[in-house]
């Protein structure tokens, strides 16, 4: 991105992540376990993606924008590991057996809350609902102060291949302001002894805009990050939003960098880790130029799912546990978001989907058009209008009009027969992508979102 690019005021806002179009606060509650039944029944057999969503964290930071329940009393897994039995048992008999499984991801919360025997507990009730295929992505996002050497030697041996740690800063005054604190040296033996097991892949985690963060310190973050060499980087733009996020009331806004200084901060970033060897992928994400993702960037092969880019094909989600969202044909749904809602329904023999979306031919074109955005940088009109049998120019005459003001920014060309990304623009790719979100327009529409820059 060149440095001399200055911010155009109109980016300086807010806008979705896409990691689903329509975007969750979409989904309504006229979607319910009927719905979702149906869903599953009339879905064409394909292999499946599944998230896990553990919820406990032992202690909170302070910007977690993530669904968590504090707590330091382990004994609550039970019940939980319990109930998510009981919905693995639901989904296996709603799909009608033991279902091909290519990706299983582990968020949170804090999923390595759980011991081992209590990991080894949960791969075991999903092995019998899950047949895992030879490639099978099996990912676990592992908060650095929760485990050690021995614990990702024991991850490993229960399958899984691929690891993300929670880092989000190094230095330690900003540690203090979010009320999370560990070392460097931690985080080392971590991705050190990640490589030495054979993991496939790791990511570090990182947050911009964090309070106390200035451009210089969070450099010596970014160098440090690149000295690791993980696989990947996930570089969040910090969200804050005190009002829908409790924790984050604890931190001083007059302690958070400017816009100025953020975007700063992410330049900085995006220059320091070209030159380390590392590949922009797309919004937030970097990877190792020899990674597959970074080979399925430069292929044209990147998809977009919940969490975030992805080298395998968009195929149906199962989401299990409290606040976990699913996507089966063409619906997304998403589970109770409190433990007491999410244990009512699966006591009662239900899937605890409490909110969805049938989505209709509209919203799955508008989604091919944004992820193509999203994951290519460039949007063919003729894809869309074999795909939907409509003349692109015609039925988005009016985007076409609004893209024209990102033409004058030198964040995209339009072509006669397609919108393209510059390179300038990729780091803006959600604004150019919006474009094309029909929800987002109503003045106010964006409030409830991340800012870009
Ligand atoms: C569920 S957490 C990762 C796993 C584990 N709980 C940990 O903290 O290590 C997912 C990631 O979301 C990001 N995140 C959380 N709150 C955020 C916020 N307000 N703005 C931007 N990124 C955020 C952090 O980078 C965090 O690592
Ligand atoms: S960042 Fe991770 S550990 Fe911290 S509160 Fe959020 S989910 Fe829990």
């Amino acid at each position: 991105m060149s440095a001399a690019l200055p911010l155009p005021a109109r980016l300086d806002t807010q806008g979705p992540r896409y990691t689903s179009y329509p975007t969750a606060d979409r989904f309504g509650d006229g979607f319910g376990q009927t719905d979702l039944l149906r869903a599953l029944h009339e879905r064409k057999p394909a292999p499946l993606s599944v998230y896990v969503h553990i919820p406990f964290c032992e202690s909170v930071c302070y910007y977690c924008a993530c669904n968590k329940v504090i707590t330091k009393h382990h004994e609550r897994a039970t019940p939980y590991l319990d109930a998510l039995g009981t919905e693995i048992g639901l989904y296996h008999k709603a799909l009608g057996g033991r279902q091909p499984v290519t990706q299983m991801h582990f968020g949170g919360g804090t999923p390595t809350f759980l011991s081992d025997e209590e990991l080894t507990r949960l791969m075991g009730m999903l092995a019998e609902a899950f047949d895992y295929t030879d490639d099978a992505e099996v990912s676990i996002e592992v908060d650095p102060r929760t485990a050690d050497p021995g614990r990702l030697a024991h991850l490993r041996r229960l399958g899984f291949n691929r690891l993300s740690f929670g880092v989000q800063d190094f230095d330690p005054d900003v540690q203090q302001a979010v009320h999370r604190v560990q070392s460097y040296e931690s985080v080392e033996a971590l991705i050190v002894s990640a490589r030495e097991l054979g993991f496939v892949s790791t990511n570090v985690d990182l947050i911009y805009g964090l309070p106390k963060q200035t451009a210089e310190s969070f450099a010596r973050t970014i160098a440090q990050v690149s000295a690791l060499r993980p696989d990947r980087i996930a570089l969040y733009a910090y969200a804050h939003l005190p009002e829908r996020f409790k924790p984050q009331r604890r931190i001083n806004a007059d302690e958070l960098p400017d816009a100025a200084s953020r975007l700063q901060m992410l330049r900085s970033a995006i220059e320091s880790f070209g030159e380390q060897g590392y590949d922009a992928i797309g919004m937030d994400h970097f990877a190792l130029s020899t990674d597959s993702l970074a080979v399925a960037k430069r292929e044209g092969r990147l998809h977009r799912n919940f969490q975030g880019y992805s080298t395998r094909p968009d195929c149906d989600l199962v989401g299990l546990g409290v606040s976990a969202i699913g996507r089966i044909g063409p619906t997304y749904s998403q589970n109770a978001k409190t433990l007491a809602e999410y244990h009512e329904a699966v006591d009662r023999a239900e899937l605890p989907v409490i909110k969805g979306l049938w989505l209709d031919a509209d919203d799955l074109m508008r989604r091919d058009a944004i992820m193509a955005l999203m994951c290519r940088g460039r949007l063919e009109h003729a894809e869309i209008e074999r795909a939907h049998g409509v003349v692109f120019a015609e039925r988005f005459a009016a985007e076409l009009t609004q893209m024209q003001a990102f033409v004058d920014m030198g964040l995209v060309t339009l072509e006669p027969r397609a919108i393209q990304v510059s390179p300038d623009g990729w780091n803006f790719v959600r604004a150019v992508a919006m474009v094309f979100d029909k929800y987002v327009r109503a003045p106010g529409s964006t409030a409830r979102f991340s800012r870009i820059a």
